[in-house]
């Protein structure tokens, strides 16, 4: 069982490089298998799911070979359309290599996505969309074989701008006969990443980074290579575990022109952040000050980092409330918060946090990769050890949580 171990009471300071964002590298890691030549990745994070992703490539024929941040996939012959069971379960964006594969083979065989237990997550946007570019499906158990003679483009409405439904659309759509119009697109800067990258490979795609993005399908594509962006999550991560330890640091890489909604609520609470290029420096210091937040499809709130903030209102003073209208299930951490003493009441959607209390490190569980390293930040601001157990949802997704927090001075470490 993989365990890490934080002593609280320990300010920041400090300098830190972003790692390259996990919500971007795995839909790009499926756009590879498009392209029958060589695609190149910077800035991959060194993550478990960026491992299982290529594990999951090489299974289907794919030579993945990573060179510190650099991934370099070649897809000349494919040699298998399923993804297996194993990894498949392992990891939501799983779900990605169905438009990747009915786009370069017509046919796919993929297990209903795993990941982070935060609440049902259902693919019905992605297969009802793919059905009307000609896809249909049949379903053993958990197993959907999904055949289609021809994909289709044509206008496409999302009732709800799902990031994974429009990551699908878009690798099918760019393999299509024709223009997709894919209207209620998902405008999250991974998705305006990942057209950006499909453009570099010679699709044309207009609209990137809106709710209205247009695919002409059926280009010829061409080896390529991109730069993946430093990591939102992981940047308002660090920003969250310097309000709660206090102190200062820089965050290089860190995508602050995506953090808009973060920084200011940030500030709201008491931080001070300033913006230089792609870098932000924050300092913080005293209790945060509560504030309402409610999460969304961006530009909104980010639901992932729903949880850091409902521990940052729990070290803070006076009373916060957080809505959560994503994922039902993304409050599973108020529990193992309530161990180290926070006064939290959840209500269905929202949470009422009292702040003003002390923390005290005592042991608790990561239930999913984001609450996970919010109990890291809550064990930065708490009085003696947090122990942290099945820490290995973190690792899914942060590079080394344990060495980014101890070049900034705090007192963590990994056991086991
Ligand atoms: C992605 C991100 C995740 C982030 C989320 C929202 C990755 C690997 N994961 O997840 O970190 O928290 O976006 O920004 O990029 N829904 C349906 N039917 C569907 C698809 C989704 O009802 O077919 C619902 C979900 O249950 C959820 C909401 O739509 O309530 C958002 O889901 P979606 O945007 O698809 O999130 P993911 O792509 O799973």
């Amino acid at each position: 069982m993989s365990i890490i171990l934080v002593q609280g009471y320990h300010l920041l300071k400090g300098e830190i490089e972003i790692q390259g964002s996990k919500n971007a590298v795995l839909p790009m890691m499926a756009a590879a298998v498009l392209h029958k030549g060589t695609t190149v990745l910077e800035h991959v994070p060194g993550i478990q799911d960026v491992f299982c992703m290529m594990g999951i490539l090489e299974s289907m024929g794919c030579a993945c070979a990573l060179d510190g941040h650099r991934l370099t996939v070649t897809a000349p012959d494919l040699s298998d359309i399923r993804i297996p069971e194993k990894n498949g379960k392992a990891m939501r964006s799983s779900i990605m290599l169905l438009g990747a594969l009915l786009g370069r083979c017509g046919e796919a065989l993929v297990h209903y996505p795993g990941g982070c237990s935060i609440g049902s997550r259902p693919i019905d946007l992605h297969l009802s969309a793919l059905k009307q570019m000609g896809v249909e499906f049949s379903e053993e158990g958990d197993l959907i074989h999904a055949r289609t003679g021809k994909l289709r483009g044509g206008q496409i409405s999302l009732p709800y701008p799902s990031v994974g439904a429009t990551e699908n659309i878009l690798l099918a759509a760019a393999a299509a006969e024709g223009a997709t119009v894919l209207k209620g697109a998902a405008m999250e800067p991974e998705v305006e990443s990942l057209c950006r990258m499909l453009q570099a490979m010679g699709v044309n795609i207009q609209g990137a980074g809106t709710g209205e993005i247009r695919v002409e399908g059926g280009a010829e594509l061409h080896d390529a290579a991109w730069d993946v962006p430093g990591d939102r999550i992981v940047s308002g991560t660090y920003l969250s575990a310097v309000m709660a330890a206090g102190g200062e640091a820089v965050l290089k890489r860190s995508s602050p022109g995506h953090l808009e909604n973060v920084i200011r609520t940030m500030e709201r609470m008491g931080a001070e952040i300033r913006v230089r290029g792609g870098d932000m420096e924050i300092k913080s210091k005293g209790r945060p000050a509560a504030v309402s937040v409610e999460t969304g499809p961006y530009p909104g709130f980010p639901t992932d980092l729903q949880s850091m903030m409902l521990a940052l209102l729990a070290l803070g003073q006076g009373k916060g409330r957080l809505k959560e209208t994503v994922f039902e299930g993304r409050f599973a951490t108020a529990k193992e918060l309530h161990k180290m003493g926070a006064d939290i009441i959840i209500e269905e959607k929202e949470a009422f946090v009292t702040g003003g209390r002390s923390l005290r490190g005592t042991q608790v569980q990561a239930r999913d990769l984001r609450g996970g390293a919010a109990l890291v930040v809550a064990g930065l601001a708490a009085e003696g050890t947090t122990r942290i157990t099945d820490c290995r949802h973190i690792f899914r997704g942060y590079e080394d949580i344990c060495r980014d927090l101890s070049s900034l001075g705090a007192d963590i470490r990994r056991e086991g």
